[in-house]
């Protein structure tokens, strides 16, 4: 081997050792507050052709309660949006969840909607749409 290419090898082999050197760092976690909202579920109802339930749920963290976290769910112009009660208490540290009930005109190829997330932070919209079966 040359000079040359013993010497490339030879500084290799330091950046290797250099890089793969374990680093003892103490990191610092701040907490974040976030609320995510999960996938949306879209479920038929049996015997009623139109209608569709839909589950929203979100992931919550780091607030120390979550009674101002709203959903509020939309839809295009024609599609009617009952809102169940909310099936897990907001102040539920992990996940809380609103089911609504649409009412789809048959003519429609496609549903779109949007949920309106609100914490006390402020406010974001997510939107989804389906293919009705019918
Ligand atoms: C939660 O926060 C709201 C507004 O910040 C406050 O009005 C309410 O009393 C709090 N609830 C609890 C259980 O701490
Ligand atoms: C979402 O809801 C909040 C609270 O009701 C409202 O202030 C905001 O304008 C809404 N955003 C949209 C895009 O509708």
């Amino acid at each position: 081997m040359k000079f040359a290419h013993i010497t490339i090898l030879s500084l290799l082999v330091l950046t290797v050792c250099a890089v793969a050197k374990p680093r003892a760092t103490i990191v610092d976690y701040v907490p974040a507050r976030e609320v995510l909202p999960l996938p949306v579920s879209v479920e038929t109802v049996d015997g009623k052709p139109g209608e569709y339930i839909v589950k929203s749920s979100l992931y919550g963290s780091g607030f120390e309660n979550y009674s101002s976290v709203k959903t509020k769910l939309t839809c295009e112009p024609g599609v009617k949006v009952i809102q169940y009660p909310v099936t897990l208490s907001l102040d539920q540290i992990d996940s809380f969840r609103t089911n609504y009930r649409l009412q789809v005109p048959a003519d429609k190829k496609i549903v779109t909607c949007v949920r309106n997330v609100t914490d006390s932070e402020g406010s974001r919209t997510i939107s989804f749409s389906f293919n009705p079966t019918h």
